[in-house]
């Protein structure tokens, strides 16, 4: 399959773009209408686009008819709570597919391994169209939260991981990468996630808020990595011994 990619995401698979005067707009995200969606983590999501208009966050490939993560539908009772969102998720122009405001409760380092999964944006996504990525915009202030990327799930060594301040806008390849959320605060984190496709579009407005991939990992103890690195492994051992003789710990 040959997609249209950005150049810029292509080469490291994620892009940092100028921080966002989040402090200046209202906080809509409070008002809007959030359902039980478990996902890496203790979430809930507010859908902006869903698949068809309704208020449901599951993958447009469960839809009817099944499509990929592209042309998402307004949901008219959230847009109007939330219009400032809106106008971000659209600037780019670029087609959007699914967007929602994440709602993630507080966890460890630990807990984000085990979390770390790969999205499937591009099932069913057609031969020669555009890439699909997701755009995740911190709207709480949680400086000491990252968002931790793996190419290799289990390898420390590509883990990359980028501070959520409030305005943080970052876009990154999920289905390149395994990722999760590690939020240290005590108060839950919001974010706005667009699916965008990509194009001339997303690589014109990466290019004018200063898209760039350089960037440095805060000090994260060797140590800390090692055994949260361990105890995921026991974990997911545990876990395929429970499934492959089910009940056998009853
Ligand atoms: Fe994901």
């Amino acid at each position: 399959m040959s997609y249209v990619k950005s150049a810029l995401l292509d080469e490291k698979g994620y892009v940092i773009l100028d921080r966002y005067d989040q402090a200046a707009d209202p906080q809509e995200w409070l008002d809007l209408q959030y359902v039980d969606w478990k996902s890496s983590g203790d979430t809930r999501f507010a859908p902006l686009a869903s698949a068809n208009g309704e208020i449901e966050v599951n993958g447009f490939w469960n839809s009817t008819p099944p499509r990929t993560d592209k042309d998402g539908v307004w949901i008219p009772s959230q847009v109007e709570k939330a219009p400032h969102l809106v106008e971000r998720a659209t600037e780019p122009g670029a087609n959007v597919g699914r967007c929602r405001v994440i709602e993630l409760q507080p966890n460890d380092y630990t807990e984000t391994l085990y979390n770390l999964h790969q999205d499937d944006n591009n099932r069913l996504n057609p031969d020669e169209s555009g890439w699909i990525v997701r755009g995740f915009f911190n709207l709480t202030d949680d400086p000491e939260s990252f968002i931790v990327l793996r190419e290799d799930r289990f390898d420390p060594s590509s883990e990359i991981r980028l501070a959520l301040p409030a305005g943080a806008q970052i876009i990154v390849d999920t289905q390149r990468f395994w990722h999760a959320v590690w939020h240290q605060g005590s108060a839950p984190r919001y974010c706005l996630i667009t699916s965008w496709e990509c194009g001339p579009a997303l690589d014109d407005y990466i290019q004018k808020h200063h898209g760039s991939s350089e960037h440095q990992n805060a000090h994260l103890a060797p140590e800390v990595i090692a055994e949260a690195q361990a105890s995921v492994q026991r974990r997911l051992a545990e876990r395929a011994a429970s499934l492959a003789f089910p009940g056998s710990s009853d």
